[in-house]
Order: C-alpha cells, then structure tokens, then sequence
C-alpha cells in the first residue's frame, strides 16, 4: 500500500512516461555527464562482447572495487571465448574464489563451451539467442547487447532501480512485481535508439553509454544513503526530490530475518602444508576447497549452512585433536552472520580414518598451491587470519 493508502501496483502500472521532448533532455543530460565524470574502469577501455560479458556477470552482487583485481587477473588468464571454454571450471572456480555466487563462474564456463559448440565461437547477438544461454537473464542480455552492440536493449539493475524510483517517484518496494515492473517499462521507454541508426549516437547518446551512466549515476551520486542531489545532472526533474523523498526512495525490500550461524574451522598443518577439505557436489558451492568446517547446531539442535556431522570434518576431527582458538572471524552470506571459532589442529596423513576416505574429498594443499585452489571465501578469509606466525 502507498501512503495514500491505495493499491501500488495499480498506481505503478499507470505512472505515465515521460513525453518525448523530456526523454530526449533526460538522455542528453545524462549521457554528457556520463562522457564528462565517468570512472575509468578496466572494461570500459574495452568494447568486445567477451570483456563486457565477464565484467558484468562479476558486477551483479558485487561493488566495482572489488571486481577490479578479480576482472584483470581473469582477463589475463583467459584472452577470449576459446580460452575459457577450453580451461577447467576448477581454474575459473580459483580465479572466482572470494567473489562470492559461484553459479555465475560455473555459468560462464559452461556458456563459453556452448558458445563454441553451437554458435560457432561468435557471441550471440540476438536476445533470444543469449538469453538462453547459463546464467544470463535479461540484465546480461540487455547489458552486452547494448555495451558490446549498441543495440537499443534495456536493463535493470539495483542502481538503475534507485534512480527510477527517486527521478519518476515509483513508490512500491523493491523486488516487489508491481515495482519491476514499471521499472522494466521505462527503461524500455528510455533507452536510445540502436546506436547504428541514430544520429544522437554521433554525439554519445547510445543505448550503451546511456545504459552505464544510469548505473553510474546510481553509484557515485544517487546513493542509497546521502545522495548527492546538488551534483545530480537530473536534479531539476527529480520527482522524489521534488517531494522531498530522495532518501525515502526506493522503499526497501521487506527484510528477512538475520540468522546467526556458529562454525568451527580446523588449521591442520604438516609442515608446509595444511589439510584442506572437498565440498560436496551438488550443493552450496560444490567442489570447492575449505578449511575441514562444521556447524554447531543452534539451541534447538538446528543447522543452517553446514551439516553438523559433514563427513569431511569428521575425517580431520576423527583423526586429530583439536587445539587453541586462533582467531575468531565473522562473516556475511546473504541474510546469514556467520561467527567463526577457528582452532589449531595437528594432522597425521598416515591415520588409518584417513586412508580410507577418498582421496578426492581432502588434500595437503602445500603453500605455494594455496592461491591457485579453488578456495571458499571463508577459508581464504581464515588464512588471511593466521597468515604469519600461525602458519
Ligand atoms: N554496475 C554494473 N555494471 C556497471 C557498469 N557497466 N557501469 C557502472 N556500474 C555498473
């Protein structure tokens, strides 16, 4: 409900455009700023699908500082299309370790080889086409085919979200399908014309380049909190500024509830080397490399994340024993805060326990093999942890 007490959904699905004359100043006025402030970022010195595609996969979720080293170290490794498609998911999944959602990296791989196989090594260029392949949906596609093509696609992210609601006051909540829905509607009504065909494109109204200063925008000025109205390009139209609502809007997402999360970690070391862990496949993060982890159930016997008897640290926990606390270390996973207890441990590989898992699901990972494993964020958080005299 809105404070007027009526349906959003209806009031959304009848908030009007903009008439042409204001879409043609919202773009002009936009998209010079953009030229004028943008950051200089490493894919923006590049234009080719393959550069574009991978930034924006590593961007959704993810804040540009963070991307920057992950982007530029990937790039390196992987040149083009056939490069990745050729490389094994566990060299994408170590080269992703810390990002965070590791689907996307799985997806990427996996679209690469079908981007080989069935299209001939040439990146789609047709909607349909892209969006069928692994992990792209209509952000990635309208993202790539504007960027990379300069094709008239729209799309919507959480910035693109902020700065629709506050300049065209869209009041109903985020993630809500009466706001996604208006916010779909005028990103269509916005985006510039396929770059080929118009002569605004000669003077850098482009869908892409118009497509990346909303995000902009979103990002440097537009804030979800202070945002910085005086240095808005868009001021004098801002509907929520108008109205005295920027900070109001958009009306946050209902929350979930924080869950708290205990772990226990194991540093078990034989010389140089430290005992690592193979999760499971299938699950959360399959097949990735962790320090041997365990959930301690919750008062009411309840595990969240972690299965309390995960046989993996059953095999270092069954072998070991279990010393001092080094560290505690705290961690976020969506709406999970995760607190964890990491201990020392000493390990003996020739443990009868030992031999007889397989082998697959652990190793002794020597020192210098750490930063090329496919590592879980919170093991390479641990290790940061005791980098030093703990090791
Ligand atoms: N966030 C995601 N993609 C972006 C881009 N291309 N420019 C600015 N912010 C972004």
């Amino acid at each position: 409900m809105t404070r007027s007490g009526a349906d959003p959904r209806i009031e959304l699905d009848r908030a009007p455009l903009p008439d042409p004359a204001e879409i043609r100043w919202l773009r002009r006025s936009l998209c010079d700023w953009y030229h004028a402030f943008k950051r200089d970022l490493p894919w923006r010195r590049r234009s080719d699908a393959f550069a574009i595609w991978i930034s924006e996969s590593m961007l959704q979720q993810t804040r540009v500082e963070t991307v920057i080293p992950y982007f530029e170290r990937f790039m390196a490794r992987f040149k083009d299309l056939a490069a990745l498609a050729e490389g094994e998911e566990e060299e994408v999944l170590a080269l992703w370790s810390g990002l965070g959602y590791y689907r996307r990296a799985r997806a990427l791989h996996a679209a690469a080889r079908e981007i080989m196989e069935f299209h001939g090594g040439v990146f789609p260029h047709e909607r349909s086409a892209l969006l069928g392949l692994p992990g792209v949906g209509p952000y990635t596609a309208g993202a790539v085919l504007s960027m990379a093509f300069g094709a008239s696609e729209a799309l919507v992210d959480g910035n693109v979200a902020r700065v629709f609601a506050r300049v065209f006051a869209l009041e109903a909540p985020l993630r809500s399908p009466a706001l996604e829905q208006a916010l779909w509607r005028f990103a269509e009504a916005l985006v510039p014309a396929d770059a080929g065909e118009s002569a605004d494109a000669q003077k850098g109204v482009d869908p892409g380049s118009w497509n990346q200063a909303v995000m902009e925008l979103g990002a440097t000025l537009c804030t979800p909190k202070g945002p910085r109205c005086q240095l808005c390009p868009l001021q004098e139209r801002c509907e929520a500024r108008a109205r005295g609502r920027a900070e109001e809007l958009p009306i946050p997402a209902p929350r979930r509830p924080l869950v708290a999360v205990e772990l226990e970690m194991l540093l078990a070391r034989t010389g140089e080397r430290t005992l690592l862990t193979r999760r499971p496949p299938g699950g959360r993060m399959a097949g990735m490399w962790e320090l041997p982890t365990r959930e301690i159930p919750n008062a009411r016997g309840e595990t969240h994340l972690w299965e309390a008897d995960f046989s993996t640290f059953a095999l270092a926990g069954g072998c070991i024993p279990i010393g001092e606390e080094l560290s505690t270390l705290r961690h976020a996973i969506t709406h999970h805060r995760i607190t964890v207890s990491l201990r020392r441990a000493t390990f003996d590989p020739s443990g009868a326990q030992v031999r007889a898992q397989n082998e697959s699901t652990w190793r002794l990972a020597a020192d210098d093999d750490l930063a090329s494993l496919a590592l879980t964020g919170l093991t390479k958080k641990a290790l940061r942890a005791v980098s030093g005299p703990a090791l």
